[in-house]
Parts: structure tokens; sequence; C-alpha cells
């Protein structure tokens, strides 16, 4: 029987690519492919869709987030959509804080004073940061990934608190000192925290981003960093990613990260199989994958 067509869209672990040969055909576009594993670099759009034909049944995108799809097109051309959760929890929580302790601690801000040859030493004055011991850890999206973040906090001594779609955001905002953000991005969640929403929190407040970057107003957060309306942020990604805001850059109360959430071997590696795994479910096996979304 003829080999069942994959379309990957960009570099995979090579273990993962050895995986989807087994049981795939590897062809070098959309067109004509039965299913498509996506990065999220990759837009999925409707011309995406019906560029790559009606015989496409699969799109299994290579993260947990996939506003890169168009669901709403996808199901209404019968292909279904899986993505990769659980996997990436740990990992993405884990970033989560170090971004966070980075941040409290002024970590990255020491490493650039010592790499520019900066002048300094011991001093019981010096570089004087924030414990997380004790702070109020406010939690944004309050699914896998928020929960297990907001666990990792209480590990280091903070209270976490969580809130939900429904909870009221600047009364929530107003009460925490760091604010860690877990949603996903969607049309109601793009630019939830505006510049209203960092107008609530704290001055003494940070906030950690570690979901998509069009979640957060770039530019009312450089405001509000500038202004001191708040006191610091950490940024795994960016509304305008792989750019990131000038002004972010000359900023010192600012961690900054290259999309690095679930970037661990481990982590990939998993998640490029649960992948592979909805495209044989859906394939091979003709049943719908336990990922769907
Ligand atoms: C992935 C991510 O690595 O899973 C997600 O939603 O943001 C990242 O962890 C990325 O999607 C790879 O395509």
């Amino acid at each position: 029987m003829e080999r069942r067509k994959v379309h990957v869209t960009g570099w995979i672990p090579a273990a993962v690519e050895a995986a989807l040969a087994e049981s795939f055909e590897l062809v070098g576009a959309p067109q004509g492919a039965d299913g498509v594993l996506s990065l999220l670099t990759t837009t999925v759009d409707a011309a995406y869709l019906d560029g790559a034909g009606p015989q496409l049944r699969v799109v299994a995108n290579y993260g947990v987030g996939y506003n890169n799809v168009d669901v709403g097109a996808a199901t209404e051309r019968g292909v279904v959509v899986a993505n990769t959760p659980d996997v990436l929890t740990r990992a993405t929580a884990e970033l989560a804080l170090a971004l966070t302790l980075s941040l409290l601690r002024r970590v990255t801000e020491g490493d650039r004073l010592i790499r520019r040859h900066g002048s300094w030493e011991f001093a019981l004055d010096f570089m004087l940061g924030e414990s997380l011991d004790g702070k109020t850890f406010g939690v944004v999206g309050p699914g896998k990934i928020g929960r297990e973040t907001g666990r990792l906090a209480e590990a280091f001594g903070a209270r976490a608190v969580f809130a939900g779609r429904h909870d009221p955001l600047p009364e929530f905002l107003a009460a925490a000192d760091v604010v860690s953000v877990h949603v996903p991005l969607s049309a109601g969640t793009r630019h939830l925290i505006d510049a209203g929403a960092l107008a609530a929190m704290r001055p003494t407040a940070v906030l950690v981003n570690t979901s998509r970057g069009p979640v957060v107003d770039e530019a009312a957060l450089v405001a509000a960093l500038r202004d001191g309306a708040i006191a610091g942020a950490a940024l795994d990604v960016f509304e305008y990613e792989p750019h990131v805001s000038e002004e972010l850059l000359s900023l010192e109360n600012v961690v900054l990260c290259p999309h690095l959430g679930s970037a661990t071997a481990e982590t990939r590696h998993a998640m490029g199989m649960l992948a592979v795994d909805a495209l044989r479910a859906v394939l091979l096996e003709g049943r719908r994958p336990a990922n769907a979304v």
C-alpha cells in the first residue's frame, strides 16, 4: 500500500524525524500531503490548508500553543488539529521560575555588569534584590502550566494565587507581587495585559510572560517600565517575535529570553513523539488523536 505523505514545516529532532519516516513518506511541501507537522513559526490558515489540498486529514502542531493554526478553518475542511500538552508543563514552569528569580535577584543584570567590565566590589548594600519568599505569586491562566508554576513558586515560599477567565483582573493584579502569565493566545487574550492592567499592578510588582508575546501590549509594557508603573519584567516571548522592542533592550530591570519555555532536549523529543502519535492515529489508525484540540 502507498505510504501516507507527511510534510514537516521546519527542523525537528533527528529521532522524531526517524520515527516519522518509519510510518510515512516525508514530503518537502504541503501540496498533496495527508498530514502536516507544523512548528509555531508556520501559519496554518485557510490559504495554507487549501494549498495543501483536500486529501489533508491532520495538522499536528509541535507545541501546546496552537494560535498559529486556524482551527475553525481546519475543522470546516475536515482536518483534525492536535497539539502537544503535558510533556512540556514542567519545563515551561521551570523557565517561568528561572526568569522570576533572575529578575528578582538581578542575575542577568549582574552578568551584564561583569561582562562589560563594570567596576564592582562586594558591599553590603550592593545590588540588593528581592526574595520570592513571602511574596504573592499571581498566576493569570490556571491551566496545567500555570498551576505547575504556582506550585514551584510555593516551593520558594511564595503564596500562589490564580486568576481564571471569569475573575476580575484589576483586583487580582493589584494584590500580586509577581504576575505570571499562562493563557493561550486567542482573540480574547490578545493584549489581556494592556496599559490598564499594568496600571492596576503595584509599582513594586513584576510581570513574567512565558505564554505568547501578543498577550502583553509591548508598547504599554515599555511605558510602564519606563515610568515606574511596575518594577520589572521577565519575558520569554515577544509581541513581534523574534523582533524585540529596542526600548526593552536598554532597560536594566528586564530579563529577556528567546522563547525557551519547552527548550530541553527531552521535552522537545517528547513533544515530537506526541505529534507523531497524532499523525499515526489519524492517518494509519483512522481515529481521533488523544491530543486533538
Ligand atoms: C514550542 C511553545 O517549542 O509549546 C508551545 O506552545 O511555545 C514552545 O514550547 C513551540 O511551539 C515549537 O513549535
